[in-house]
């Protein structure tokens, strides 16, 4: 026990240095579902060279005016290690209305729905029309402006030089982003960690840290903000334009946004108290309710060593 609250404070030390330097410069990777529910994570496209997103927003003409360059890039460049997005920063909620408006683009170019905003706060995103390469690999913004001068940017990028010019000023609508303060880790951030990812991450739960405590979250506050940003966690990742689910464990776009926001500050504590410390678990060795419906034994099974095991009939009622 002791061995491996040491291993947490030394682990808690580690990951507290990035936690307060990393966010600013980096944006990190992240993963995004299309207009048509498609999973896109920019890691996979870590053999590309860079990721090409051009923002689009259904009522922006400068995103429509844009779109036809953008296409030519693509191409011209798609086969030599450049991958072509456009992003929603728009945080709407509309996928049809978007897939209608890109039936009505008619591009081969699947647009990125960023219905939280996390990722287009944290890529910079300031303008509908504007185009960003992004690079897969250091997951870092190597140009942002016009699609006329990104063809210069993706030349140079290919031809591994540094980009000349990093960002040229366009005139597109402006997108702006509710200025919010740090969130209170005791009002706001221990309550979602608590009812979104404790039940696992807890002792003795299945999870492999426990968020028991601030100094816990907040070592684990960069680690954190990458699995919401990458829809790792929580587990599942049930499509939420789809149906309705029973215990789908969707985090909303808000508790998301209140993390980040949160772990990008550092991951401070406000009050005297500690929230994460004090939940308390069932002790019943059954997780969803305290007595099952139906108990089934499985009798110990005979594995021949060719590893081929004949369907069975098996368990008896308890
Ligand atoms: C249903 C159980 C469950 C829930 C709920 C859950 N997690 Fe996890 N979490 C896991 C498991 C299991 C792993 C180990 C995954 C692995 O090793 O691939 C993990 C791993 C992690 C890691 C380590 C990084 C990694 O990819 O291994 C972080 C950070 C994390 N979870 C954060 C969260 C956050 C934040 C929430 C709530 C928003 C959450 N988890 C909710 C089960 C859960």
């Amino acid at each position: 026990m002791k061995n491996v609250n040491l291993l947490k404070a030394a682990i808690v030390a580690l990951l507290l240095i990035p936690a307060i330097s990393s966010a600013a410069d980096r944006v990190g990777d992240f993963s995004l579902l299309d207009q048509d529910g498609y999973h896109h994570s920019m890691s996979w496209y870590d053999d590309h060279k860079m990721i090409a997103l051009l923002v689009q927003a259904n009522d922006s003409q400068a995103a429509a005016d844009a779109l036809p360059a953008f296409d030519a890039l693509k191409a011209k460049y798609d086969g030599q290690g450049v991958e072509f997005m456009m992003i929603n920063p728009m945080g709407k909620h509309n996928r049809s209305a978007v897939q209608a408006k890109a039936a009505v683009y008619a591009v081969d170019i699947p647009i990125l729905m960023d219905d939280a905003r996390v990722i287009s706060e944290a890529l910079g995103i300031e303008r509908a029309g504007e185009v960003l390469l992004y690079n897969p690999r250091s997951f870092m913004v190597e140009y942002r402006g016009s699609v006329a001068a990104s063809e210069k940017a993706i030349q140079e990028i290919l031809a591994g030089e540094d980009v000349s010019v990093a960002s040229v000023a366009t005139s597109g609508p402006v997108i702006s982003y509710a200025a919010t303060a740090v969130p209170s880790y005791i009002a706001d951030i221990a309550p979602i960690l608590a009812d979104n990812c404790a039940t696992c991450h807890r002792e003795g739960g299945i999870a492999p840290f426990a968020m028991d405590s601030h100094t816990m979250v907040q070592g684990w506050s960069p680690m954190i903000r990458e699995v919401l940003m990458t829809k790792r966690m929580p587990p599942g990742q049930i499509d939420g334009h789809i149906g309705e689910f029973i215990n789908d464990r969707l985090i909303t776009d808000e508790e998301v946004r209140n993390v980040i926001a949160w772990a990008d500050a550092g991951a401070p504590k406000d009050g005297d108290t500690d929230p994460l410390t004090e939940l308390t678990w069932s002790t019943s060795k059954w997780s969803l309710s305290d007595k099952p419906d139906l108990v089934l034994k499985v009798p110990s099974q005979q594995v021949p060593a060719t590893g081929v095991l004949a369907v069975q009939r098996c368990c008896g009622e308890d």
